[in-house]
């Protein structure tokens, strides 16, 4: 496969419906998709919807995007709340994962928190029975905080599969 030449942009409302389906794609891929990690076989249902990213574009809140040419590889929110850093919907298109663009993106996502926003911690909820997701971040100096949380889909558009699913805080200095 030939490397990926990916460039960073700040999405616009008219990336909308890409991301959309970007997004859809790797968290909740239907059963024997591509990809090495997702939450499709715990939480049923879309993980965002174009309404709810659409509450995305407002101040202090960016979604960054990984794309070659008109097609969008990775995508991440980055939302500033006091002096940290919430990160969320990191994604990569499952045709392409495992080959660095999560981790660039990441590191990306970090860079423009500390340049534009002034954080000074990055934080990000992740489930808890998502092992190889928790050492993913944890190689990137995400620590637990001990926070944790029952999961409650944002705006009700999607249903735990299993009971008891909890969010867990992670946190990094920046
Ligand atoms: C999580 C995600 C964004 C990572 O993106 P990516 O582009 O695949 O990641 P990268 O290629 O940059 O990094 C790959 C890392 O995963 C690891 N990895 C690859 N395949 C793996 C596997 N089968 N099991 C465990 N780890 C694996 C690699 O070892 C590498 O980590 P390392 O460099 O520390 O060794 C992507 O898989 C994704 O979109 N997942 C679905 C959505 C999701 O769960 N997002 C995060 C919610 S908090």
């Amino acid at each position: 496969m030939p490397p990926v030449i990916a460039t960073l942009r700040t999405a616009c409302e008219g990336d909308i419906d890409a991301i959309v389906q970007l997004v859809n794609a790797a968290y909740r891929p239907a059963p024997g998709a591509a990809g090495w990690t997702h939450e499709g076989h715990l939480v049923a249902g879309p993980r965002v919807t174009a309404a709810l990213l659409r509450t995305l574009f407002v101040d202090h809140s960016v979604i960054l995007l990984l794309a070659e040419g008109p097609k969008i590889l990775a995508c991440v929110h980055v939302k500033a709340v006091g002096d940290a850093a919430c990160l969320g919907m990191l994604a990569t298109d499952p045709a392409v994962q495992a080959q660095g663009l999560g981790k660039l993106l990441l590191q990306q996502a970090e860079a423009h928190a500390r340049s534009q926003f002034g954080s000074r911690r990055f934080r990000m909820a992740v489930l808890s029975v998502r092992p190889e997701l928790l050492a993913f971040y944890r190689r990137r100096g995400y620590m637990p905080t001990g926070e944790a949380e029952h999961f409650h889909p944002e705006g009700g558009i999607s249903q735990p599969r299993i009971e008891g699913l909890q969010l867990l805080w992670l946190e990094k200095q920046a």
